[in-house]
């Protein structure tokens, strides 16, 4: 079992550095938000009228996609999960002004079932959405959270995962390496453009090869994840978007 305690999440300085740094570096990060919310706007606010939508962010981060979907609407009660006590602190710092349920636990907590974290994750949702964050689980640990998360939802419900997968073959997996580090550079480009003799960053074109390197990472091919989505009873099963190993995939209960 993958350990959330060893990972770089648990350390202060690397969830700084995410926060600070992620709009440079997350490929398309601006696009990603972009689909999540035209997926929200298309199936769940028509059914706002009826009564506000439960979202369950797993992985929340700073809650960033939360920020995305209450730009579309306010009628949702949310909660947001993660392993990091430092960032679910910067997601209440974020929502000061909102009564939502903070869960510092991680995955693995979720999965035991004896784990009293699941008291406190007591109705189901209509949306349950995640953001590079899975890709952290072992295939197993994938295959039983997506099986948590289909019986965590309502019927009807959705799930949509923005992450990183596996490519199919090693040469794929480099050129889409190659891919990401040619887009930081374009983003980094264009920032310093914006920012006018402002920007005084480090360059992030290396960040791709650190990825491939890093122990935490453990993506699966996207293949086999809708697959596994499948598996567990999802149905209209889908990748939504795809960009070298960025990836928009989900299915509805
Ligand atoms: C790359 S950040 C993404 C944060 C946010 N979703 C976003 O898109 O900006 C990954 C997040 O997943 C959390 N995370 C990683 N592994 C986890 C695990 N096993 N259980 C719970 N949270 C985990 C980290 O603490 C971190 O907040």
């Amino acid at each position: 079992m993958s350990s959330f305690e060893e990972s770089e999440w648990s350390r202060k300085k690397h969830v700084n550095e995410f926060v600070e740094n992620a709009d440079i570096y997350v490929l398309e990060r601006r696009r990603l938000f972009k689909i999540l919310k035209s997926f929200f706007r298309n199936f769940l606010e028509n059914r706002i009228n009826e009564r506000a939508i439960k979202v369950l962010d797993l992985g929340c981060g700073n809650g960033v996609l939360i920020k995305e979907i209450l730009s579309e609407s306010h009628k949702v009660k949310v909660v947001l999960v993660d392993g990091s006590y430092e960032m679910l602190e910067n997601a209440r710092e974020n929502f000061k002004r909102h009564d939502f349920d903070y869960i510092h636990a991680t995955f693995q907590e979720l999965l035991e079932n004896e784990s009293t974290v699941n008291d406190r994750l007591f109705y189901d949702f209509d949306l349950i959405i995640s953001s590079l964050a899975i890709h952290h689980l072992y295939k197993e640990e994938k295959k039983a959270l997506f099986m948590y998360i289909y019986n965590h939802l309502n019927p009807g419900g959705y799930f949509l995962n923005i992450d990183v997968i596996k490519a199919p073959k090693d040469e794929l997996e480099s050129w889409y390496r190659i891919l990401w580090s040619e887009w930081i550079a374009e983003n980094e480009e264009e920032m310093k453009l914006r920012e006018e003799g402002m920007y005084n960053k480090e360059s992030f074109v290396n960040l791709p090869e650190k990825y491939k390197n890093n122990p935490d990472n453990h993506p699966d091919k996207l293949l086999d994840q809708l697959n596994m989505l499948d598996s567990a009873g999802f149905e209209d099963v889908d990748c939504y978007y795809k960009y070298g190993i960025f990836s928009i995939f989900g299915g509805r209960k």
